[in-house]
Parts: structure tokens; C-alpha cells; sequence
């Protein structure tokens, strides 16, 4: 099986967009884009990627970030997201790194094995230790950080009506 995390290019459309389209991905709700936008200016959606990580491309605050596509062959298989530094915001709850495998190809270690990889991006983006959170109940998740040698820190951050979050950190 082989896999790897590549830059988000044209090769990959046909599957990302059949992604895309089964399953509102998380990690593009940020863009709040839909299968209509992304499908007809697709060139237009990469740019928009690529300029996640140009901090001068971006709204004042916003953090800058990588994402990496996880694919085997010419089939996309998911997503990682990685921010460059945290902001107050991403120290509480989002963490340095977000991911999401497509729903058809969940439970075949690719949660496992998107984590991995994107940590060997993290250090060479300078990062030494991630931290990583996930909603309390999202069982899958929490497994994937643990694999990974995350390590809880004993606070548990909870804010309002929203789910309660684990918070972990990785050494890199
Ligand atoms: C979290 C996610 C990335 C895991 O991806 P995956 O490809 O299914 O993960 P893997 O197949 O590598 O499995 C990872 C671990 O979770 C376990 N697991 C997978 N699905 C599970 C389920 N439904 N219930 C319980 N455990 C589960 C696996 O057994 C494995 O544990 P192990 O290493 O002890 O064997 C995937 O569920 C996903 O994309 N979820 C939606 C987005 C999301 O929640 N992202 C994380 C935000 S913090």
C-alpha cells in the first residue's frame, strides 16, 4: 500500500471532488465553498489552498496553514490541515493539526497513517511539539493521537453548549 501526503494539485480532482461531494469536508468549511464552486473553477479552489499559507494573502489574525492531501495512486483518500503557529483560539481548541479521511476509506489505518506523515511536515514547518484536540467522543480520533504518542494534557477545555475537548500534545 502505497501512500503519501502530496500538495493539492489538478491530478487528484476527479476523486477529491467525489469527496467532496458524498461528505461536507471539514476541512474546507473554513472556505465555505460548495461542490458547485469548487467543480466549475477548480483551478481557482487550488489557488485559494495554496494561499492558505501566505500570511500576507491573509485576513488580519488568521494563522497561516499547509493542507496535504493523503492519496494512493491518482485516488484521494483525505485530508490534513497543518497551522504554521496557534493563535489563543487554535491553543484552546483547534490545535497545530486537523484531518479528515473520506468515509469510504475510514477504518483501513489511514487515520493512523495521515497523523504520521503530517508530523514529519510539521517539524520541517519548525514545529517540536503539536498540539492535538479532539471532541471527547470522537473515539476514532482520540486512537489516532494516542498511536501517535500524543500525551493528554490533564485539562480538559470545555466552552458553552460545545462538545467537551481532549487536548493532547505530540513531541515531534
Ligand atoms: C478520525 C478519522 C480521521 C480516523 O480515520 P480512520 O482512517 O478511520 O482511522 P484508522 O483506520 O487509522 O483507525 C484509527 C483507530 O481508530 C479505531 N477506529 C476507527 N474507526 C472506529 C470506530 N468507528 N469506532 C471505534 N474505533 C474506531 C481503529 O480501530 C484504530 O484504532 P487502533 O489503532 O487501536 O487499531 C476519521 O474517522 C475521520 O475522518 N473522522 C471525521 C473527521 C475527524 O473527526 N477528524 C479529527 C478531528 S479531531
Amino acid at each position: 500500500m502505497h501512500i503519501k501526503l502530496v500538495k493539492p494539485s489538478e491530478k487528484y480532482k476527479k476523486s477529491f471532488l467525489q469527496s467532496f461531494k458524498s461528505l461536507y469536508l471539514f476541512n474546507y468549511q473554513d472556505l465555505d465553498l460548495s461542490y458547485k464552486q469548487v467543480n466549475l473553477n477548480f483551478k481557482e479552489f487550488l489557488r485559494t489552498l495554496h494561499n492558505q499559507s501566505n500570511k500576507k494573502a491573509l485576513a488580519k489574525g488568521r494563522v497561516p496553514s499547509t493542507t496535504y492531501w493523503l492519496v494512493r495512486d491518482l485516488k484521494y483518500l483525505g485530508s490534513v490541515n497543518i497551522r504554521h503557529y496557534l493563535n489563543k483560539h487554535l491553543k484552546r481548541v483547534g490545535g497545530h493539526i486537523g484531518y479528515e479521511i473520506t468515509l469510504k476509506e475510514r477504518g483501513k489505518g489511514y487515520g493512523n497513517a495521515i497523523l504520521k506523515l503530517a508530523l514529519k511536515k510539521a517539524k520541517r514547518l519548525g514545529i517540536d511539539k503539536a498540539l492535538l484536540t479532539c471532541d471527547k467522543s470522537n473515539i476514532p480520533s482520540k486512537k489516532v493521537i494516542e498511536y501517535n504518542g500524543g500525551r493528554i494534557i490533564k485539562s480538559l477545555f470545555k466552552q458553552g453548549k460545545a462538545p467537551e475537548k481532549l487536548r493532547y500534545w505530540i513531541k515531534v
